[in-house]
């Protein structure tokens, strides 16, 4: 039986990377490796509209380094489940985004700074002129995908974001986006908590997209995955991590990957998310996690509200 809820999952064709991002945990993967053209078909295979609304290939590396990229790429073609991508556009050539049109609803592209200084102490090793460039070619290339930009949320892009998004306007990209978390950030629970206020003001500020939103299949969903789960933490029940060697991890901010709770060669995503609504909090994951708690019921309830808001607005 399906569960009463759907779920987003990220899946991670490589947890492999060409950058060495200021922000980014990567570096916490002890052994990054990159997922087999077999393990993407039964990952396929398993994904359905019932229990999946969204994949969102990401992950914990960078998609368009896969070696495999366009078999990836061709494998889901006409599956009936929506995909999007984030990458840091770097490799993103004329050729991938004919590939990607159409095969994938939206390309997030991750974009620090248009001042060449920010971008290249926060993006290390990309070239920040050819990131631009690709971005130009998508948006004048795409005909059925959509671009979007996710904005770092940095304190050090901050003064450069006014520039940063009239840049991106004027090439006529709207759909900027911007998380209002910045994962694992040094601190206590109270700084934490001031500090994602601090961004979700920014949010409304410049009138951004906030990327919690893009994980609430429905208020209706959201509710019953928190009755369904034994333990109330929201970041981990609205989505199912799929690491580049198969394995369905705890939760997503197990950057380091060392809580598989099944694999995609044995286990379906129903089978799966009931083993995980039985678990309870994993303390050496859990205990020093900043996104605990973060959604209170006042929380959700604000939440919900904005994605009420928002959907509104888009009709
Ligand atoms: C881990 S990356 C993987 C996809 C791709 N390599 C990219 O950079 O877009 C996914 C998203 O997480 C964001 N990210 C990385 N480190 C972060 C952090 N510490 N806090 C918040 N977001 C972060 C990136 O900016 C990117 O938008
Ligand atoms: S490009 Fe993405 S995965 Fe790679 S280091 Fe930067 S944020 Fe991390």
């Amino acid at each position: 039986m399906n569960p009463a809820y759907r779920i987003a999952v990220n899946a991670e064709w490589t947890s492999m990377c060409n950058a060495a991002c200021s922000m980014c945990p990567r570096d916490a993967i002890a052994h990054p490796q990159r997922m087999q053209i077999d393990t993407w078909r039964r990952l396929l295979d398993r994904l359905s509209p019932e229990e999946v609304f969204r994949v969102v290939i990401a992950g914990y590396g960078e998609a368009t380094t896969h070696p495999r990229f366009d078999e990836f790429v061709e494998a889901m073609h006409g599956h009936p489940v929506r995909f999007d991508m984030v990458s840091n556009g770097h490799l993103l050539d004329a050729d991938k985004i004919a590939r990607l049109d159409g095969a994938i609803d939206l390309l997030v592209v991750s974009f620090s700074s248009i001042d060449p200084d920010v971008y290249g102490r926060v993006h290390v090793k990309l070239d920040q002129r050819r990131v631009m460039a690709n971005l130009q070619a998508a948006q004048r290339l795409f005909t059925k995908t959509r671009l979007a930009i996710s904005l770092t949320p940095m304190p050090e892009c901050l003064p450069t974001l006014p520039a940063t998004i009239d840049w991106l306007k004027a090439q006529g990209i709207g759909t900027l986006t911007m998380s209002p978390t910045l994962y694992n950030r040094a601190g206590n629970q109270q700084e934490h908590a001031l500090a994602t206020e601090e961004l979700r003001r920014i949010i409304r500020r410049y009138r951004l997209r906030s990327q919690e939103l893009d994980f609430v299949p429905s208020v209706r969903e959201v509710a019953r995955q928190w009755l369904g789960n034994r333990f109330k933490c929201t970041p981990r029940n609205v989505d199912l991590f799929v690491a580049a060697n198969g394995d369905y991890l705890y939760c997503y901010n197990d950057i380091g990957h060392h809580h598989p709770i099944g694999n995609v060669a044995t286990d379906s995503i129903a089978d799966t998310l009931r083993r995980r609504e039985a678990m309870a909090a994993m303390p050496s994951l859990c205990d020093g996690c900043d996104m605990r708690k973060r959604y209170s019921p006042g929380e959700l309830l604000r939440g919900a509200v904005g994605h009420m808001r928002s959907r509104l607005r888009a009709t």
